[in-house]
Parts: structure tokens; C-alpha cells; sequence
């Protein structure tokens, strides 16, 4: 199959599904999408979104939270674009349906989560995510010039590199045509062509052991436009969420939103003391990157597996009324959180860093676009804020589209593209050898590469994950692929760019906390 699309969108969570509705008046728009439309992070987003909505909250104030959490590493001008421009993306969010909370006296009921200075987090319940992705996917539907391509998978970018034209990294013209797609039905490789394609394929948790992230999560995105030789960033800043149930054969972890702390929930050791009070004023509200060391140097001293949340001194009627998602889960696994303290442990939960991108989305790569967590603004600098991803989505894929809709006349398709090449390949018969690099890549990346890092540990794994880039390479070359080969060969190019870039912060800053670098302080 070959398709002819003015906007190309690769990825259905809040950052594509948000562009294709603002674009859809000015084109032909093609979604193409891995999974089924709703198997995306943003479904699965618990605590909220953030944005200024009423006194005493000002912009300035979530400006320098957002500032302080990401370690003075944020793009000043990114963050306040982002923060100032919040409240009318979240009234536009409104506008397509989504619900969220409100008090009795009809306000919204905005919470807080750590690092967060006043509340100002909308949410739906304990189940934002799937509030927001389903009010998307209702406009999507509806819309005439949106088609929907579940189940394909996005393999490579095209440029001029399939042209026969030399493409490196020193190239600075290089542009991108469009994008060949694994077929589900024909297990062929079909040529998309686009005027502009937005890529918004989402994060990488599944590079790690334990995260939070659905399947989904393979750092596909990051992974094709570095092959594209366009620009990658900030890759070393990986989140670890400090608050993951601990239920170690779960994939992936469930979440126990940083909204329970922002409610009163306390983080306690096996044996009911509090701990965070060694660490940080801020006790279990202190940003992300604090509280997972903290929890990870707790459980490395007391030798538990696990750390606890109690709440049972919150009112029940509340907690149940405000989480029910979490409580009823909970439960499932025989823990009433009303009454019992949760385990929990950090997982992979968010990469701040990702394909780089200027104020209007716009990559190294002319006519590509990227938004959402595969993208690096400069907003979250080297840690995220709680709840600004979901809210940088809206703002950059709103600004994407004003800039691809001023272009759209300026831009041709390129008619010259040939199909792919899929000669020489075979059906590869041992999966056994995707699934065990896989399981070796994740442990590596969680033994060597995790919370906690030394130059020696990043040297082993970078050692380590050499063997399995050549091993996969050379199983990728001769395939028919699948989506699994695809996936693995992904996850171990953004293993690699972590590696690279935390082997070259000789600091430890943010996320990235080395032991060769260690800071005299932690930082307020
Ligand atoms: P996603 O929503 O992940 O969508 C990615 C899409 O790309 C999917 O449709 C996928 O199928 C598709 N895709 C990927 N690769 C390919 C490929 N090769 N070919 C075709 N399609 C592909 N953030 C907040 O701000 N607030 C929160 O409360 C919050 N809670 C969270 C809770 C959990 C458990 C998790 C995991 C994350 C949470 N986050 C939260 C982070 C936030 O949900 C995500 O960063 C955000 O939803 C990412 O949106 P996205 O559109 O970039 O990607
Ligand atoms: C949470 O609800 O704790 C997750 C929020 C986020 O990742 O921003």
C-alpha cells in the first residue's frame, strides 16, 4: 500500500490525538497507531494536569516551581510559553468534553502533588488520563478528515537516505518525507507519504525492569528519528516514579498517584517510622528525584524490598471517593488501604528528554514534528514537575499545528520515494531470542543505569549493551519483521543514548545522580 496523507500522526495519546483535531480542518489527516487506539500513557494517567486557575496561584509561581523541580536546567522561555499559555489549552479541553472535579461551591477541585507550590492539579477522580483520552477519541471519531490506522506499526522515518542520497549526522537539510509502516493484515511494509509528520509515540519506560508505562512505551520515536540522524537530548534524565504498588510479578507497576501524598498520605518504613524528614523539609511532597533516593537509600539500609504509604489516618469516605481506582485495586491484591499501609517502590515512569524541538514543536528534521514525552522541550529541564506532561502535550501540539497549518501551502509530496526492500529477509523462528535480549537489556538498564549511578556502572552497561546492539542488528537485518524485533531494537538505541548521555553529565544533576559526582547538598 502506498498513501498520500497532508498530516501524518504517529501515536494516539493526548499529544496526537490534540493535533490531529486542530489540523484536521486543513487536510487529510492519517493516525497511525501501534496498538488499539486507547493503549496509550495517557490512559493511564492518574493525578492530573496542571495549570493556573485561580488567585493565589499565578503563573509565576508554577514558573519557578517547574524551574526548582527541573534543577535549573529548564529553557526559562519554554516554561513560561507552556505555563502562560496552560489555562487556555485546559478551557479548549473543556470545550471537546472532558470532565474534571469540582468542589461543592462549583470551582474546580484542584490538588497538589510534590514540588508544587499552591494546588493547582485538575484531575478526574484517580483516572485523568482516561477522562482526557476518551473525550479525544470521541472528537477523532467524528471527524470526516481523520482515518485511523490501528495496529500499524511505524518502522522507520523516510528522508533523503532513501533517496540514495548520503545522510549523516553533519547533514544539516535534512528532511522527512514520510514513514514505512509494519501492515498487520499483509505483514508488509507500507510507504506513507506526508506533507508533515508529527511523531508522538510517547515514552520508554519498558527499557527498565520495573515502570509504570504500558507496553507501548518502547522509545519508538526517539529511536527512528535518531536513526534519522536528527537531534536527540537530555536522555539521561529518567523519572522514577517513587510510589509504584509492589507486587513484583505486576507489569507494569501500578501507579499510586503523588496525588495521595498531596492528600495526606505518608511515607513510612516496614516497621511504621517516617523517614523523609533525613531528607528533604518538603517530607513526602519534596520533588520526585528526592523522594525515589530517599526511598532507595531506605531500602538499601533496612534491606526491604519496599517501603509504605499510610493513610489510614485520612477519612475512609474520602479516600474512597477520591481514589477510587487506586482502593479498588488495592483490594484486588487484598489491601485496604483504609486500614493497611501500601508497599511501594520506585519504577521508570517518564523520559524528560527525548527528540529535540524548538517553541513550535518543530525537530532537526525539516517537516518533522514532535510532541509529548517523546519530545524535549527545554520545559522539564532535568525533572519533570509533577503533572506538566500531560499539560506540555496540549501546548506544543497546539503550537505544531498553528506552524504546520501557516506551511501547508509552501510544502509537496515527494513523489520519488521508493518502497521498501524487503528482499533477503526470512521469517525469523526464534523468538526465544528477542524476548531473552529483552529481559538481559532491562536488567542491565535497571542494575547499572538506575536511580542511583557511577561512572563505572554506566561503563559496564555500556559494555554490556555493545554485545546486544551487534547481536540484534544482525538478527534485524535478515528478518521479516515483527513488531517485537522492532521494539527490541529500539529500546536498546534509547538504552545506548541514556548510557551516552549520563556517561557524558560529569555532574550529578536532577534525575541523573551519580556517585562519582556527589552534590555537597540536596538542593531546594
Ligand atoms: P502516549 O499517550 O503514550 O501515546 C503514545 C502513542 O504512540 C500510542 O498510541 C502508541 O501506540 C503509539 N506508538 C508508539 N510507538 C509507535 C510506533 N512505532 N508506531 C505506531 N504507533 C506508535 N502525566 C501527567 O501530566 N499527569 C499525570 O497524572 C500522569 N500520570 C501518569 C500515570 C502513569 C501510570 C503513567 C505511565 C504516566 C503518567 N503521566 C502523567 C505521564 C503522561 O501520561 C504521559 O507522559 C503522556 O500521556 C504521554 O502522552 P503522549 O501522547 O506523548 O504518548
Ligand atoms: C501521579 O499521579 O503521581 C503521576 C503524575 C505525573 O506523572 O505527572
Amino acid at each position: 500500500m502506498r498513501k498520500y496523507v497532508d498530516f501524518l500522526v504517529i501515536g494516539s495519546g493526548i499529544a496526537g490525538l490534540t493535533y490531529a483535531l486542530k489540523v484536521a480542518k486543513h487536510g487529510k489527516v492519517c493516525i497511525v497507531t501501534k496498538s488499539k487506539m486507547e493503549d496509550t500513557a495517557t490512559s493511564y494517567a492518574q493525578g492530573g494536569i496542571a495549570a493556573v486557575m485561580y488567585t493565589p496561584d499565578s503563573f509565576e509561581k508554577h514558573i519557578q516551581d517547574t524551574i526548582i523541580a527541573g534543577d535549573s536546567l529548564c529553557d526559562e522561555n519554554i516554561v513560561r510559553i507552556t505555563i502562560t499559555e496552560s489555562t487556555e489549552r485546559i478551557k479548549e479541553l473543556i470545550k471537546w468534553g472532558a470532565k474534571f472535579d469540582k468542589t461543592k461551591s462549583g470551582r474546580y477541585d484542584l490538588a497538589k502533588e510534590g514540588g508544587h507550590s499552591e494546588y493547582r492539579v485538575l484531575h478526574h477522580k484517580d483516572s485523568t488520563g482516561l477522562e482526557i483520552e476518551n473525550t479525544l477519541l470521541d472528537q477523532v471519531h467524528k471527524h470526516p478528515n481523520i482515518e485511523v490506522l490501528e495496529d500499524f506499526f511505524a518502522i522507520d522515518l523516510i528522508t533523503q537516505h532513501h533517496l540514495g542520497i548520503e545522510v549523516n549526522r553533519r547533514t544539516i537539510n535534512i528532511e522527512c518525507y514520510g514513514v514505512y509502516v509494519l501492515n498487520p493484515r499483509t505483514y508488509l511494509v507500507d510507504t506513507i507519504l506526508s506533507k508533515f509528520t508529527l511523531i508522538a509515540t510517547g515514552g520508554a519506560g519498558n527499557v527498565y525492569n520495573v515502570t509504570t508505562n504500558p507496553p507501548i512505551a518502547t522509545g519508538d520515536g526517539v529511536a527512528m528519528v535518531y536513526r534519522a540522524k536528527g537531534v536527540i537530548e537530555n536522555m539521561e534524565f529518567i523519572q522514577f516514579h517513587p510510589t509504584a504498588l509492589y507486587n513484583p510479578n505486576e507489569r507494569p507497576a501500578f501507579l499510586i498517584t503523588e496525588a495521595l501524598r498531596g492528600f495526606g498520605a505518608i511515607l513510612k518504613n516496614i516497621d511504621g517510622r517516617e523517614f523523609m524528614q533525613k531528607y528533604d523539609a518538603r517530607l513526602s511532597l519534596a520533588p520526585r528525584d528526592i523522594v525515589a533516593r530517599a526511598i532507595d537509600n531506605e531500602m538499601k539500609l533496612t534491606g526491604d524490598d519496599y517501603v509504605c504509604l499510610d493513610c489510614h489516618h485520612l477519612k475512609k469516605n474520602e479516600i474512597i471517593h477520591h481514589f477510587p481506582t487506586i482502593y479498588a485495586k488495592c483490594l484486588s491484591v487484598g489491601i485496604d488501604i483504609t486500614r493497611d499501609m501500601i508497599p511501594v517502590v520506585p519504577a521508570a515512569h517518564y523520559i524528560c528528554g527525548g527528540i529535540k524541538v524548538d517553541e513550535f514543536g518543530r525537530s532537526s528534521i525539516a517537516n518533522l514534528y514532535a510532541s509529548g514525552e517523546c519530545s524535549s522541550t527545554g520545559l522539564h529541564g532535568a525533572n519533570r514537575l509533577a503533572s506538566n506532561s500531560l499539560l506540555e502535550s496540549l501546548v506544543f501540539s497546539h503550537r505544531a499545528a498553528q506552524d504546520v497549518i501557516n506551511r501547508i501551502k509552501s510544502v509537496d509530496f515527494n513523489f520519488k520515494i521508493p518502497d521498501w526492500n524487503a528482499e533477503g529477509m526470512v521469517l525469523n523462528e526464534e523468538m526465544i531470542l528477542v524476548t531473552q535480549s529483552m529481559k538481559e537489556l532491562q536488567s542491565i538498564m535497571s542494575s547499572y543505569v538506575g536511580i542511583v549511578r557511577s561512572n563505572l556502572r554506566l561503563k559496564r552497561a555500556f559494555d554490556r549493551l555493545e554485545i546486544l546492539y551487534n547481536e540484534t542488528e544482525d538478527l534485524y537485518d535478515k528478518s521479516i519483521l515483527t513488531p517485537r524485533i522492532c521494539e527490541l531494537r529500539n529500546l536498546i538505541n534509547v538504552g545506548y543514548l541514556i548510557i551516552k548521555m549520563a556517561m557524558n553529565r560529569k555532574e550529578s544533576r536532577g534525575l541523573h545522580f551519580s556517585l562519582d559526582y556527589p552534590r555537597s547538598s540536596e538542593r531546594k
